[in-house]
């Protein structure tokens, strides 16, 4: 299996693409199920969950097409047609490997009346339910039925209705599913207490250019007048705010000064608040967003929580970054009881954190030093590469399946900002 070598203590400077965020493409390409004419996507990341995702749809009868760019480009365009669904089954064997694909439920639904969707269990940063998205689908008239570890939901005879769903905690992809069914359900469906993700905001934005109507984006009330049918669209994915905070906070620990390319502020202000509040300076640029530092981190107090605040997908990366601060952090996590899984791993590497129930203390440290670490997850992989980074010698990080499934071209494009890494091979 490949892995990843760093030689830490290199000063990032230069300028990195952002590339599509694989969170919105994600919830973009089950669009594609809602209709028999063609959604052009463009901007896609090229990651294993989008090929991942591709199949799936490939799968349900959806027919696909990669439109020619060259390799030497990040991301590309994909076209999408659905003339026909030739199966509504979501099999274990692709939903286990990408919990996303829960996101064919909505649409699925609301295209053909049924829907069955292997469940899709724990993950390692969490149990990670679905009980919100079941009943947001209830509540459009479905039945539900859980068996062999399958989710069938079937719409009553005239299709789906709409109606009142009022989520008691905000989940992203619950309200997901429930846009993509709302959309061609018959009457007015209102979503309260719905995620205001900026991936939210792309997703409704794409099915409005596909023909549906809601009202309230970028709010916690969304409410959708149910159409007909639904028409082809052509839609650019938006840039990658994650990536975005990863790379600026890579930038940080190294003392760098990098232009994040594509990056937009209005999607990831929470992040630049907590950069600011480091001592790390941002600048808005023609093309994106200035990160630069010469001065020592500073260390700070964050807690997740759900959109416009800090987002638990930042919050290892963040750790990582704050293990060279000057003082102790406090990080608490509250949307995921189990995402300290890279602490042990940073603190093989020098840093100093201590686990204290959902919060972490990071004592700030004058050096990383590197060591073999593997990941269990996403952005735990990614915090492990920020603070290679930094550290001292050699950093060797593997398990980077995790981290191809979310950064596109991840050592080429440090490697173009100067950093000392590389993918190696077993053999
Ligand atoms: C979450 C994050 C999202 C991140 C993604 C991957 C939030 C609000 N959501 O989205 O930003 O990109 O993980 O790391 O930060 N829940 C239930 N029942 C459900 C669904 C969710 O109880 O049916 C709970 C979850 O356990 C969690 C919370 O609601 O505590 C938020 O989960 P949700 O937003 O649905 O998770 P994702 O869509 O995976």
């Amino acid at each position: 299996m490949d892995r990843i070598l760093i030689r830490g203590g290199r000063r990032l400077n230069g300028r990195i693409a952002i590339s599509g965020a694989k969170n919105a493409a994600l919830t973009l390409m089950p669009c594609a199920l809602l209709t028999d004419e063609i959604l052009e996507l463009r901007n896609l990341p090229r990651l294993a969950d989008v090929d991942s995702f591709m199949h799936l749809l490939n799968q349900l009868g959806v027919s696909t097409m990669v439109k020619g760019t060259s390799p030497a480009e990040f991301g590309r365009s994909m076209t999408f047609k659905a003339s026909k669904i030739t199966s509504t089954v979501a099999p274990y064997d692709i939903v286990r490997k990408m919990r996303a694909s829960i996101l064919v439920l909505g649409p699925l639904l609301a295209r053909t009346g049924e829907a069955t969707v292997s469940l899709p269990g724990g993950c390692s940063i969490g149990t990670r339910p679905i009980d919100l998205h079941l009943k947001a689908l209830q509540a459009l008239g479905a039945e539900i039925e859980l068996a062999a570890g399958y989710v069938k939901a079937v719409a009553p005879k005239g299709g789906l209705t709409g109606g009142t769903i009022s989520f008691p905690v905000v989940s992203v992809g619950a309200t997901e599913n429930a846009l993509m069914a709302a959309v061609l359900a018959k009457g007015t469906t209102v979503i309260e207490n719905a995620a205001r993700e900026p991936e939210i905001t792309d997703l409704a934005e794409c099915l409005v250019a596909m023909g549906a109507k809601i009202d309230g984006i970028r709010s916690d009330t969304l409410t959708i007048e149910g159409v007909e049918r639904l028409h082809g669209a052509r839609y650019s994915v938006m840039a990658d705010r994650i990536e975005a905070g990863s790379y600026a906070c890579a930038a940080a620990i190294t003392g760098g000064d990098i232009e994040l390319v594509g990056a937009r502020r209005d999607s990831m202000a929470a992040t630049l608040a907590a950069l600011h509040d480091a001592g790390i300076h941002v600048e808005d640029t023609a093309d994106g967003l200035r990160v630069f530092t010469n001065e020592e981190i500073k260390p700070l107090s964050l807690s997740t929580a759900p959109f416009p605040a800090f987002a638990t997908d930042m919050q290892a990366q963040f750790m990582a970054m704050l293990t060279m601060a000057r003082g102790t952090s406090l990080l608490t996590e509250t949307i995921f009881e189990n995402r300290y899984m890279h602490v042990p791993e940073l603190n093989r590497m020098g840093a100093d954190i201590e686990v204290r129930g959902r919060s972490a203390v990071v004592r700030g440290v004058d050096k990383l030093v590197g060591a073999p670490v593997m990941a269990t997850d996403l952005r735990a992989s990614m915090s492990l590469i920020i603070a290679g980074l930094a550290a001292e010698g050699e950093t060797q990080v593997s398990r980077i399946y995790h981290l191809d499934r979310g950064y596109e071209r991840l050592e080429e494009k440090l490697q173009g900002i100067g950093a000392d890494i590389e993918r190696v091979g077993d053999g």
